[in-house]
């Protein structure tokens, strides 16, 4: 039995320690994202460990023709995977699961950044700009924070707002019982007209794809602040931008964005900002950008490693797997 790992990162070589002996599987490596070209380094094992990159219904056949029968995304979304062509071509999908802590305590910083105008106030310290012109924050413990998603990540950050005070409402399609007697599950119309705050934690789906848009954006405060986590695909870029120049929208802080793909994770160092809405979001004082780091802590990257190894045996042993998708 055999698992290809693709994308592997010289960092991760620890995570892998005694892997392949424990689940008695061979593992094979290379640095590379899964492509058509490459699916032949697949040949011989029956499952493949990748990461965040697009998977095309070409790739998924291209792995199919080379015998492997499931793949394992060492994350927890994967919207990065065609998964109809998944479906129709009979490949079996997993996902690999970690602690929501290192997510939901970024989130909970970018929120804090934002009340506080962490980015202007850095910015303006190294140009030794100590006024405290455009500067003064706002206390969290007297703002209403809308919570979308009330998953595993959510459910988190809820956990740590409930220590500075705030007021919290949260939408969710299936509320959980242990939450409601710290938040108040409401509508999003009613989320969005009442929150100060608007922090995102839902997986890409069709449904909510564009969740912020212009119309929701004209029901929100004014002043809002609007924090995201999770997918880009949440928020209209365009939407968010036309927002921020009217000052609608006070502050956002983004570790995801809308095609992001391509782009974060690698180093553009010293050329023009490969996206254009990365150049025109750079320009606002009140934006904090993060290239998606959120999930990158010791803890997950051992966890999502392990477990999708963990799970990729189970599969090909045909013992049950909690993480398979399809
Ligand atoms: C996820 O686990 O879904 C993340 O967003 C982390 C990243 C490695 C894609």
């Amino acid at each position: 039995m055999k698992v290809f790992v693709y994308s592997y990162r010289d960092l991760e070589k620890p995570c892998y320690a005694g892997l392949a002996e424990s689940l008695d599987v061979e593992l094979d490596f290379c640095h590379d994202a899964p492509s058509v070209e490459n699916a032949v380094l697949a040949k011989g094992a029956q499952a493949v460990s990748i990461v965040n990159t697009p998977v095309t219904k070409d790739i998924i056949q291209a792995l199919y023709d080379q015998g492997v029968r499931y793949i394992s995304t060492r994350n927890i979304g994967y919207d990065h995977i065609d998964m109809d062509a998944a479906k129709e071509i009979g490949m079996s999908v997993g996902n690999s699961s970690y602690a929501p802590n290192g997510v939901a305590e970024f989130s909970v910083m970018l929120i804090m950044m934002c009340a506080r105008n962490a980015s202007l106030i850095v910015t303006d310290f190294k140009k030794q700009n100590y006024t405290l012109n455009g500067k003064m924050g706002r206390l969290l413990r007297d703002s209403t924070v809308g919570v979308i998603g009330t998953g595993k990540i959510g459910a988190q950050v809820i956990k740590i707002l409930t220590g500075f005070g705030c007021k919290i409402l949260a939408y969710d399609l299936y509320p959980k019982d242990e939450l409601k007697d710290i938040v108040e599950y409401t509508d999003l119309e009613t989320l969005f007209k009442n929150s100060d705050i608007i922090t995102l934690h839902a997986p890409s789906t069709k449904e909510n794809y564009h969740l912020i848009n212009k119309e929701t954006i004209a029901m929100m405060k004014d002043g809002v602040i609007i924090t995201n986590t999770a997918r880009g695909s949440l928020i209209d870029t365009d939407a968010l931008i036309e927002g921020l120049e009217s000052g609608k929208i006070a502050g956002a802080g983004l570790d995801v964005l809308e095609n992001e793909t391509d782009i974060y994770h690698n180093n553009f160092e010293g050329q023009p900002a490969p996206m254009e809405a990365i150049a025109k979001l750079n320009e606002f004082p009140n934006v904090v950008l993060t290239p998606h780091t959120a999930f990158f802590t010791n803890n997950a990257l051992v966890e999502m490693i392990r477990n999708s190894i963990i799970t990729c045996a189970a599969e090909l042993k045909g013992e049950p797997n909690p993480s398979k998708v399809l």
